[in-house]
């Protein structure tokens, strides 16, 4: 078949022959039909990741979307989301034409959504919406502000704020386009990051934006100043919670500004959901996307321009997250 094939950690894949995968007992063998190039997928192909490093070579593809091809009959032929964990343990993912995937990752789909567009919400959609609801347990009528607002987290938490009944939400990004973004998705205002920022002068402009006493909920893909910053911004009761490190490994938590005010810096992961809360969560996710009330920018690619397209991610000149399809 053809797949991406990582030969060097930290160097893109290559479009290239693999062999077919060969379903483990109970495994199923689904035709990917679209796969997305995330953040995921970029460090565990580095070698640096937490997870170790994968063994080479190795196909890369945390989660896509496909059909069914083998596994019990009332498997086959149904339309399918799927995680893996290529590149987090032995084992290839889903850039190709054909992958293994075990049951308990498949989320089968049933709303109206084209597949590209499943596989560009996918995992980072549900961290999104779980953020808000499970994780900060946002209340109808609180200011949420999302930090990295243009990114596909960034996109899908400002819709699901509103959806989920935020009374303002408030969109921070540093470059022009994902201001653009963040404002088409429906924030009600938005503020530029910058390099030189000051935290306690961000934290000003935040507060400000929220109106009342700050920010109630802060959802934070980037750390770095604007999450030390946004920590300085919570209202009485606000919750912050850190899903990613796009801007720097650290952020700083002033002691008084959580104490005084009885905030909370909490961390998520996907990797904590069950398989039934991410299913629970991704079909939610696609409902709303069926009817227009959540959607992301996205860019489609033939699997042959993987080498190109993982550069571009790599570099930041992608312009939005880009889907392979096989
Ligand atoms: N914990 C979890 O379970 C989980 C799940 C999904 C994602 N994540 C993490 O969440 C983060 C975002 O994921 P994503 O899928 O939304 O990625 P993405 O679509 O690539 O978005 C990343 C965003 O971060 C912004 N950014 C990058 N460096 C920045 C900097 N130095 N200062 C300010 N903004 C910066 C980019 O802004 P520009 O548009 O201006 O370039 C972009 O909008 C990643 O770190 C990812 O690993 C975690």
């Amino acid at each position: 078949m053809r797949a991406a094939v990582v030969t060097a950690h930290g160097r893109p894949p290559a479009a290239a022959e693999h062999p077919d995968p060969t379903p483990a007992p109970g495994q199923v063998l689904v035709e990917v039909t679209a796969v997305p190039i995330t953040p995921l997928d970029l460090l565990c192909a580095s070698g640096t990741s937490y997870f170790g490093a994968p063994t080479l070579p190795y196909v890369p593809g945390v989660q896509g979307v496909g059909v069914v091809r083998e596994g019990p009959s009332h498997l086959v032929g149904r339309r399918v989301w799927f995680a893996s964990t290529a590149g987090m343990a032995p084992g290839d993912g889903g850039m190709a034409e054909l992958t293994a995937v075990s049951p308990a990752d498949l989320v089968p789909l049933h709303a109206d959504v084209p597949d590209p567009v499943v596989a560009a919400l996918g995992l980072s959609a549900v961290a999104a919406w779980e953020v808000l609801q499970g994780r900060a347990r946002l209340l109808p009528g609180e200011c949420v502000v999302v930090l990295g607002a243009g990114g596909v987290v960034g996109q899908v938490a400002v819709q699901s704020a509103r959806l989920l009944g935020a009374r303002r939400v408030v969109a921070l990004a540093r470059s022009a386009t994902a201001r653009e973004a963040a404002a088409r998705r429906g924030a009600d205002e938005v503020l530029a990051l910058g390099d030189d920022d000051e935290p306690t002068a961000l934290a000003a402009r935040i507060r400000d934006a929220c109106g009342g006493d700050g920010a109630d909920v802060v959802v934070d893909p980037l750390a770095g100043v604007a999450a030390s910053a946004a920590v300085l911004a919570l209202a009485p009761g606000g919750r912050l919670v850190n899903l990613g490190s796009s801007a720097g490994a650290t952020l700083a938590v002033d002691s008084a500004a959580v104490r005084s005010r009885s905030a909370a810096v909490l961390g998520y992961t996907n990797n904590a959901l069950t398989a039934e809360r991410r299913e629970e969560v991704l079909t939610t996710v696609l409902a709303h996307a069926a009817r227009g009330r959540i959607g992301v920018d996205h860019t489609v690619r033939p699997l042959a321009d993987v080498a190109e397209a993982w550069q571009q991610v790599r570099e930041g000149t992608a312009r939005d997250r880009v889907v392979l399809v096989p």
